[in-house]
């Protein structure tokens, strides 16, 4: 049987970076199958592999438990390649120095390329570089050479060609480098001879195969999202299994978009309307959450009223006897803890590996088609299976839905004049390092529109005024910013039909526009804040970002904000817009 998954070529050892999954992904992209496996993992289990590549990471090899590598596999006879922690992993175990850093490098820069190099065959004279380090190698191994430097990076770029050994310091995998695609592609095809052996289209016979394989002779049940994983997951099991096998069930909590329940039935009526329910639970949830103010609780009460609906699902129907089994869409980067090494903490448990489906897994009652791929390839998979443009392409959207997107309060207090702005008193959430903040917002009396860089001036800020996470812009209002107030306020059926009817404005627009082609996310907040018979207010939130960990405020065309803005003070009850101008961190991209 040609194999559902190739074996991997390339194994991306992860160091703890966020990055580890964009280089895989880039390999992938260039059509060689990747994986990615723990920093620690064993040189003996990687002989088959044709290049290892050592991902950035935000350690330091110098302290007590850093992330490091079994050093064996620089005797392989395997070309490795390490990336800025990786380059630096591999001075300190082959006999270099590496300098701690205290301020570090964070953006882009010119490497200046020293002798010849294959690694950067085809590329000439500078180049511009993406660079965000703290440490450096300060003294190449013996035997390697140094390849490259920028101003203020001595060994941007190191090499050992006898033993294929190779070290950068910047990121060929993004976006910035603006040659890093052929450095990788020098690094595959020219020094570790991979071939080319990965498209995620024309794969849909070989997965439809597969999950008849796990499946057996049962029938699987999902709980279908709306989102693009679960979609396309549970549309394969369809195809494979039939409709009287496989069973979508969609929760509608009443926290959804407007028009949501009818879009995500559209799409599976075409389908197989067989195959598709639709779970109606808004007023349990409703009514759980009346009164609720804090954040955290209210996405503990949606969790457990979650849970108790499923169990609901699977007693009525039978689903947890030997005839069904549970589908998910689960994709590749959820399978694989953050965290770097087998012993670093875990950063993050997806919800799909919780013990109690690990227990399932083992016992082979699961079935997730798309476990080996990456969102990009499951885009592919979804385009071939002729899932709505307009599915695929969706922004990512919480679980949780606009319950997170719609502030309450459980004090009233008006807005306070400070040396800077004006303090709203809505609390929001923030992140800084490790932990978790939840602070007041600082609004500043001028419209995005005005000629200053107001992004610039909010980042300046930020890092200056202890006590505040998130600046926004007071773009437009029926009340000056002076006379906002906040109040008492909880998810009301009243406030929850306002949010979607914003949130749907904002949606359009930005789609007419194109504007929300050119964002990652675009969440629309509801604030309870106002003035004069308008309790509530708006705040726009596009950011730039990769995959969420991090992300930028992006600025918008002020023609097009004005416009929004217009809009959205017809809606009754919405007293002002406010446009978001916090980077994450020290925000997050939700408000919660
Ligand atoms: P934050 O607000 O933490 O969000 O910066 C990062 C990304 O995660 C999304 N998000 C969620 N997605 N369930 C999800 O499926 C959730 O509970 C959840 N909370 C946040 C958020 O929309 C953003 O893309």
């Amino acid at each position: 049987m040609t194999s559902y998954i190739p074996e991997p070529q390339v194994t991306v050892l992860d160091t703890g970076g966020q990055y580890c999954h964009l280089i895989a992904r880039k390999v992938r992209e260039l059509g060689v199958y990747a994986e990615v496996r723990p920093s620690e993992t064993p040189a003996n289990t990687l002989k088959r592999r044709k290049a290892i590549i050592i991902s950035g990471g935000p350690n330091s090899v110098y302290e007590a438990g850093s992330p490091t590598v079994d050093a064996a596999i620089f005797s392989l006879g395997t070309p490795v390649l390490g990336i800025c922690y990786g380059q630096q992993l591999m001075a300190h175990l082959l006999g270099g120095q590496v300098r701690k850093g205290d301020k570090g490098e964070y953006g882009l820069a010119l490497l200046e390329m020293g002798a010849r190099e294959e690694l950067f065959q085809g590329l000439s004279g500078s180049q511009q570089i993406w660079m965000s380090h703290r440490d450096t190698v300060a003294e190449a191994p013996p035997g390697f050479r140094v390849t490259g430097h920028t101003g203020t990076c001595a060994v941007a770029a190191m090499s050992d060609g006898s033993r294929r050994l190779y070290g950068v310091q910047f990121h060929p995998e993004v976006v910035h480098t603006s040659r890093g695609t052929e450095i990788l592609s020098n690094f595959l095809f020219r020094i570790s001879e991979c071939e080319r052996d990965w498209n995620p289209k024309h794969r849909l016979p070989l997965i439809e195969d597969r999950i008849r394989e796990v499946v057996g002779g049962r029938n699987v049940f999902f709980f279908v999202s709306g989102g693009v994983d679960s979609t396309v997951a549970f549309t394969l099991c369809v195809r494979a299994l039939g409709h009287e096998r496989a069973r979508g069930i969609y929760v509608d909590t009443g926290l959804m978009r407007e028009g949501e329940t009818e879009f995500v039935r559209s799409v599976f009526e075409k389908l197989d309307s067989g195959a598709f329910e639709v779970c109606t639970a808004q007023e349990q949830f409703l009514s759980a959450l009346q009164g609720v103010h804090d954040p955290e609780q209210k996405r503990q009460i949606i969790g457990e009223e979650f849970v108790r609906i499923q169990d609901r699902i699977i007693d009525a129907h039978h689903f947890l006897d030997e005839h069904w089994i549970l589908g998910q869409g689960t994709i590749y980067p959820d399978t694989i803890e953050s965290g770097g090494t087998e012993k670093a903490a875990v950063i993050k448990t997806h919800h799909n590996r919780v013990p109690g489906i690990r227990r399932l897994l083992e016992a082979n009652r699961i079935v997730e088609p798309l476990s080996f791929f990456y969102k990009d390839e499951v885009r592919e998979v979804g385009r071939e299976l002729g899932l709505p443009e307009e599915m695929l392409e969706r922004h990512p959207f919480p679980g949780p839905g606009l319950a997170i997107r719609c502030l309450c309060s459980e004090t009233e207090a008006p807005v306070r004049e400070v040396e800077d702005g004006w303090i709203v008193p809505v609390r929001s959430v923030g992140v800084q390092g490790d932990s978790r903040s939840y602070a007041p917002v600082l609004a500043l009396h001028r419209s995005p529109s005005s000629r200053e860089d107001l992004h610039t001036i909010a980042t300046e800020m930020i890092n200056r005024l202890p006590g505040v996470n998130r600046i926004v812009a007071y773009v437009a209002g029926h009340s000056p910013l002076t006379r906002l107030r906040v109040t008492a306020s909880w998810l009301s059926p009243e406030r929850l039909a306002r949010l979607r009817r914003v949130d749907e404005i904002v949606r359009r627009l930005s789609h007419d526009s194109g504007f929300d082609r050119t964002v990652w996310q675009f969440p629309v907040i509801l604030i309870p804040a106002g003035a004069d018979g308008r309790p509530d207010s708006v705040v726009l939130r596009p950011v730039h970002s990769v995959d969420g960990m991090t992300a930028r405020s992006v600025a918008m065309d002020p023609v097009l904000l004005e416009t929004i803005a217009t809009r959205l003070l017809d809606v009754a009850g919405v007293c002002a817009v406010f446009f978001d101008l916090t980077h994450k961190p020290p925000a997050t991209i939700e408000w919660e």
